[in-house]
């Protein structure tokens, strides 16, 4: 059961790549449970994929609630990640366990929270109060007033050195997974060697121990254009608009109902 963390660090030790989606409602969930994906990331990107907001800040912890009740409500097999949206976890651990909690009572099985080092002492507060955190380092979305936009990071070397002591510090406070968004595959790589906890990547190369994408970018279903890094596997927009118009001109035709 990929559900099982131990399961995770098994995988990484042994070198087996493991796969993570992100899904925000119950008919997905089940597909990617299904598909055999090991995890899947109620992400807070449903605000960009499904509300239309232009990024992730005005995302609630209500709305992560409600979407990681309804995936958890599709998965058997898979482990369930849920996003801390900004503004539920940074002003104090206290404040961050009170919203970890209500997502493991919806039915996740880790929370991921974005930050570096800053983030320790709040992670560290989590593990020992029995909430397993992923955390999120170099290009994080609830930073992007901050970044100036959805930019990489870790470029030079004096900010890839900060993002290895972010993820050395974040694994010695307890994290059970570090994912790195849009960093130079190097960097990932070496990050991904220098801890013990598994490693996920978006956009950081293939040397992290799994990888994760957003489900809309997957299937052609992003509203707006998707990063350059993702994969397309599926023209979905194009396939869905096709049948819908098709049902409107059977419609129009009198052809349905016959
Ligand atoms: O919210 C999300 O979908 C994410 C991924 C981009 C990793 O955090």
């Amino acid at each position: 059961m990929s559900k099982n963390l131990a399961v995770w660090e098994k995988a990484k030790r042994e070198g087996r790549k493991m796969t993570v989606i992100t899904a925000y409602d119950y008919p997905f969930a089940r597909m990617a449970d299904a598909a055999g994906l090991d995890a899947v990331l109620v992400g807070d990107s449903v605000g960009m994929m499904i509300a239309g907001y232009a990024d992730t800040l005005p995302v609630s912890l209500e709305q992560m609630i409600y979407h990681t009740r309804i995936v958890a409500k599709g998965i058997t097999r898979a482990l369930v990640m849920a996003d801390l949206p900004f503004g539920s976890f940074e002003e104090s651990p206290a404040q961050a366990f009170a919203a970890s909690a209500k997502l493991l009572k919806a039915g996740a099985d880790i929370v991921k929270l974005e930050g570096g080092a800053v983030m320790a002492e709040t992670i560290a507060f989590l593990s020992k109060r029995a909430i397993p955190v992923c955390a999120h380092i170099g290009l994080t979305p609830q930073h992007v007033r901050q970044f100036g936009g959805f930019k990489r990071q870790g470029k030079t070397p004096e900010a890839g050195a900060i993002l290895i002591e972010d993820a050395l510090a974040l694994e010695a406070a307890g994290a059970r997974i570090i994912l790195m968004e849009a960093i130079p595959a190097e960097l990932a790589t070496e990050i991904t060697r220098r801890v013990h906890v598994p490693t996920i990547g978006i956009g950081a190369g293939n040397g992290t121990d799994a990888q994760v994408l957003v489900l809309h970018d997957v299937l052609g279903l992003n509203p707006d254009k998707a990063p350059g890094f993702a994969k397309r596997y599926l023209e979905g927009a194009a396939l869905v608009q096709a049948a819908l118009a098709e049902y409107a001109d059977d419609v129009r035709a009198q052809k349905f109902p016959a």
